[in-house]
């Protein structure tokens, strides 16, 4: 079974602003083409500084209007007026804190706040700035306008910004804004998980050798993360245990920090009556029976560690399972892939297992995309094609929701 597109049919407007995030605009154009939605793009004049309209209109396969006086009457001397009504969703992605003061004073200078001023249908406004334009009290209250007035706001994500500042202020990345789009456009289709509460693992654990060695694995928590993300837009009280990891915790989840699969283990137990828990870590099975308090210093002789077995966190919750509450968890095979899966949802006693083939290219470790087969205790089976992770976890959650 394949998944319908989940922007089939569906009108966007792609409204592009002059920040140095524009750059991102293409990929996101992209990933909102290939869910299925046509999309007209609009630049403002700015953001033909930083990404040309070639670009945008290749990628739609349509024309880029950007002034809002047409230069011939062929262009339409009403155009604003179509497009506000023609569309199911105008995102502006990115957002400047030029056009977010722009929108929120009600002004039409270019067709993209003219576009906005007209349009009928909602309008998902995805700010990018630096940190203390963002923080200034003139965009936090234009922000604010613009949240009365019924437009929705994704905020941006804290990180390394274009300046060489860390703060927040980056366009979330374009398979999030997809995903907001989902939900948005999506709300009878797309999972509600509002009054859950969602437990998820994400990354590897470290298994200290002495103080300054561990054994770990490539995990880099880039699915857990974006399972997180996915639920906690889906509604859900979200949190979220996560191994060593360079990724950002998403917005609007509690994140713990694990070390080692001890600390996993004590983290989740600690939220273990969530309704649903979704095991995406790559837990070690095995951590040194006895590491050293000081470093091993090497001898000419081969060295032996002794390894003792983890706890098993996903099959000790599977033991112990609440009426009610759904376990999912996530298997990397190799090799005979299914039936390694199936062996671990039985002997674990899950409700999905998330089988992901090392094999398959694009799929795994620290990859963008993941291609995984969903398969439940029921025996339903569900193979997803290659996707953005974030995609990804959004499909998972539309099934097991
Ligand atoms: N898991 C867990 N606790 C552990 C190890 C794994 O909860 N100590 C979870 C993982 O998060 C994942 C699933 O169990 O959801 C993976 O099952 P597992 O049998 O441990 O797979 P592998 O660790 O890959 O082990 P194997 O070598 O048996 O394939």
């Amino acid at each position: 079974m394949s998944l319908p597109l989940p922007l089939a049919g569906r009108k966007l407007l792609l409204g592009v602003c002059g920040s140095i995030a524009a750059y991102k605009a293409a990929e996101l154009l992209r990933l909102l083409k290939t869910a299925g939605a046509d999309v007209q793009p609009i630049m403002t004049p700015g953001a033909t500084r930083f990404i040309s309209p070639l670009t945008l209109g290749t990628l739609s396969g349509r024309d880029v209007p950007i002034e809002i006086f047409p230069d011939t009457p062929a262009m339409g001397w009403t155009r604003h007026v179509e497009l506000g009504l023609w569309a199911d969703l105008f995102v502006i992605a990115p957002a400047t804190a030029d056009t977010i003061a722009k929108l929120a004073q009600g002004r039409c200078d270019s067709m993209l706040t003219a576009t906005a001023l007209s349009a009928r249908c909602p309008i998902l406004v995805c700010p990018a700035m630096d940190h203390d334009m963002f923080l200034h009290p003139a965009t936090r209250a234009n922000l604010a306008t613009l949240a009365t007035y019924g437009y929705r706001i994704m905020p941006p994500e804290h990180g390394p910004l274009a300046s060489g500042l860390v703060g927040q202020g980056r366009l979330p990345e374009p398979g999030h804004i997809l995903e907001r789009v989902v939900l948005e456009l999506g709300a009878s289709d797309a999972p509600t998980l509002a009054g859950r509460r969602v437990l998820v693992t994400a990354g590897p654990t470290r298994e200290a050798i002495d103080p300054v060695r561990f054994i770990s694995n490539h995990a880099t928590g880039t699915m857990g993360y974006a399972l997180a993300a996915a639920a906690a837009a889906a509604g859900a009280e979200v949190t979220l245990v996560s191994g060593p990891t360079n990724l950002t915790p998403p917005a609007g989840v509690t994140t713990l920090y694990a070390e080692s699969a001890e600390d996993m283990t004590q983290a989740v137990f600690s939220h273990a009556d969530a309704d649903i828990v979704i095991m995406a870590a790559a837990v070690a099975d095995y951590t040194p029976a006895e590491p050293s308090t000081t470093k091993v210093k090497k001898q000419e002789e081969d060295l032996t560690l002794v390894f003792k077995r983890t706890t098993d966190i996903l099959a000790t919750l599977g033991a112990q399972k609440m009426d009610g509450q759904i376990l999912v968890g996530f298997a990397l095979e190799t090799d005979h892939g299914e039936a390694h899966a199936v062996d671990k949802l039985r002997r674990k006693n899950l409700d999905w297992i998330v089988l992901n083939d090392m094999t398959e290219p694009g799929a795994g470790f620290g990859t963008q995309t993941n291609k995984v087969t969903l398969l439940a205790r029921d025996g339903r089976r569900v193979d997803l094609p290659l996707m953005s992770k974030p995609e990804v976890a959004a499909a998972i959650l539309v099934h097991i929701a």
